[in-house]
């Protein structure tokens, strides 16, 4: 693991946009993955001023909460097309998981073929949960996952309760690719801001156990941490 230390969050967002850039742009035809939550924001901003033009025709989110209305400004679909596809004009295709094709468990199985065929991603953006999640393989995950349901930790429901009108509002399960399916991605790019993520990360790398799910990443051979918490 590759790990870099930023002295603050806005360092860290701009290494992150650049680190990605240059990945993707290093594989044009690989698909290239996305993440979604308050620490992609500012890097998606910054993909914009940097004037990044996605090459490949293929992008693929990491998790999409279920049981939305279709359409709701709250999907990680309607979060990515708004921050990513149209902020940067992109006009490839955006596969989602749980959603259109990927609906179901068939769709998640095709989702996870589609990956085979078109893969493996260039680069794929991992954010952290503040109880240690990756995607929404929260604590406890099995490390050969793939593409499925989960139910959502209470804390992963109250954190991510900011985003939503009120607690009662965040979905209670949601769609994931596996650990196993991320780790096939021929580079990890994740992205730790914040004291509030601190314990779980220095837990995960200090004290590495299933109750980690991002141990199951740390043998990775291209894995890069940015961060603007000194470890
Ligand atoms: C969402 C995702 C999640 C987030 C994590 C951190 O697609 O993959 O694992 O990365 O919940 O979210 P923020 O950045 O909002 O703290």
């Amino acid at each position: 693991m590759r790990v870099i230390n930023a002295k603050n969050a806005d360092e860290a967002v701009k290494l992150a946009a650049e680190t990605f850039i240059e990945a993707a742009d290093a594989r044009p035809d690989a698909p290239i993955g996305l993440a979604t939550g308050g620490t992609m924001d500012g890097i998606y901003l910054k993909l914009k001023e940097l004037g990044f033009r996605p090459k490949t025709q293929h992008a693929f989110a990491l998790d999409e909460y279920e049981g939305l209305e279709p359409g709701s400004e709250n999907s990680y679909a309607a979060e990515l097309t708004d921050k990513f596809v149209e902020r940067l004009g992109w006009t490839g295709t955006l596969h989602v998981p749980g959603t259109g094709h990927y609906s179901g468990e068939t769709g998640l199985e095709l989702l996870e073929q589609r990956l085979t065929e078109l893969g493996p991603i260039s680069v794929q953006l991992l954010g952290l949960g503040s109880n240690g999640h990756i995607a929404f393989n929260e604590p406890g995950s099995e490390f050969a996952s793939t593409t499925r349901l989960v139910e959502l930790h209470p804390a992963t429901r109250s954190d991510n309760a900011r985003f939503f009108p009120s607690l009662e509002d965040v979905p209670t399960h949601a769609y994931t690719q596996g650990l196993a399916t991320i780790s096939r991605s021929s580079c990890l790019l994740l992205v730790v801001l914040g004291e509030r993520k601190r314990p779980a990360l220095s837990q995960a790398l200090t004290a590495p156990s299933p109750q980690t799910p991002l141990a199951a990443l740390l043998d990775h051979e291209n894995l890069t941490l940015i961060t603007d918490q000194v470890l």
